[in-house]
């Protein structure tokens, strides 16, 4: 009712402020449906926020393009750059959800960033949704806080399966990224699964996201013998690893996660790289004719073909676009009911279905780095 009021008098254009202070937030003053995004757009993980902005722009562009949403209302994307770092990602969120009056956030994509800013969104109500954050703590923050991609309990699990099983190893050793908390979740996940397959952990080595020598602990690493190396990091740190691990004499397969995802990784690490193995959220490969169409638009307007990050995203602004028309309204609230009775969604990347924690099950696949392609070997149901 007071908002009612306070949203015709905005209209008039005489209280603009006290309208918005006033209002349980809903989508903005001109009408268009405001949504916050916060990603990497520099740092050492740059693509992964611009290739999550890329997914967004093309799945707003097109629900636009097609009329908008609730009679006619357009999305607005609101992107801030959190320069991959967890203290200016909550700094950014709390901007977006405070000054911007956004109804619903997409981001992060690194796990400890988007713990770093999760907090903020559920204190203020605010759903956020990140398209690829795969620490378990992401989505137990609260019940405002969603993701649309599977979790590193799997991931470490598919890994482990595919070292002990396809690769038939049973010797690792793990190098770990301790500043972030994607790898030292992925590297216990690994660690506890290979034991269980039988496997033996040679050594375990560590260094922190921005570190460029490392070659003391490939040394170490090298002095055990170990049949591959477990490198769950980014793709920055993985490229320079692979390229010092080569030099050292070291052959055996690198092996990673999803962090590995970026068209950089072989620009960095190059011909190092050759016969290593990451787990993936999706291939280009796959079939599914909705990642297929997404694949062909993707390089109509950006040249190139798309990572796993820009699908996920892509995905995730498509389930919130989905959650406002079923919710038949942009306000926070009434989105975070319809994201999480989210039920078969046909994504790019798969079907989405949000469960009680408010995460997805889905497959993931196995890449190979080949020549500067990431070849997929297969793909692995939860
Ligand atoms: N899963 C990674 C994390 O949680 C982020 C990531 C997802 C990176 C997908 C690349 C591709 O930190």
């Amino acid at each position: 009712m007071r908002c009612n009021i306070l949203k015709t008098l905005a209209a008039t254009g005489a209280v603009m402020i006290l309208g918005l202070s006033g209002c349980k937030k809903d989508g903005g003053s001109n009408n268009d449906i405001l949504i916050g995004e916060y990603g990497s757009m520099t740092g050492s993980t740059a693509t992964f926020g611009q290739s999550n902005h890329k997914g967004v722009e093309m799945a707003f562009d097109a629900a636009n393009a097609a009329g908008g949403l609730l009679g006619g209302r357009k999305l607005r994307v609101l992107l801030e750059d959190t320069q991959g770092k967890p203290e200016e990602s909550q700094v950014v969120v709390t901007k977006l959800i405070n000054s911007d009056r956004v109804v619903a956030m997409i981001g992060e994509v690194a796990s400890s960033n988007s713990l770093a800013a999760a907090p903020v969104c559920q204190q203020n109500g605010i759903p956020m949704i990140s398209a690829s954050s795969t620490n378990p703590k992401v989505t137990e923050v609260g019940d405002y806080i969603f993701r649309i991609c599977f979790i590193d309990p799997f991931q470490g699990l598919v890994m482990a399966k595919f070292a002990a099983n396809t690769l038939k190893v049973k010797r690792i050793a793990i190098l770990q990224d301790v500043k972030t908390d994607y790898s030292v979740g992925l590297t216990n996940f690994f660690r506890e699964n290979f034991i269980k397959l039988g496997g033996e952990i040679t050594s375990e080595e560590s260094y922190s996201q921005g570190d460029k020598d490392f070659n003391a602990q490939l040394t170490a690493i090298k002095s055990k013998n170990p049949e591959a190396i477990y490198i769950p990091g980014y793709y920055t740190e993985v490229g320079l690893i692979a390229r010092q691990a080569r030099k050292l004499g070291i052959t055996v397969p690198l092996l990673g996660g999803d962090g590995w995802d970026s068209e950089k990784l072989w620009e960095i690490g190059g011909e190092a790289l050759n016969g290593c193995y990451y787990s993936n959220h999706s291939s280009t490969d796959d079939p599914n004719p909705i990642l297929q169409k997404f694949v062909v638009d993707y390089k109509a307007r950006y040249g190139g073909q798309p990572d796993a990050m820009a699908a996920l995203a892509y995905d995730a602004a498509l389930v919130l676009i989905d959650a406002i028309k079923r919710a038949g309204s942009a306000s926070p609230d009434s989105i975070r009911m319809a994201l999480a009775a989210t039920k078969n969604f046909p994504g790019a990347t798969g079907s989405i279905t949000i469960d009680e924690h408010r995460n997805a099950v889905k497959n993931a696949v196995v890449v190979e780095v080949r020549n500067g392609k990431y070849l997929f070997k297969e793909s692995v149901a939860p």
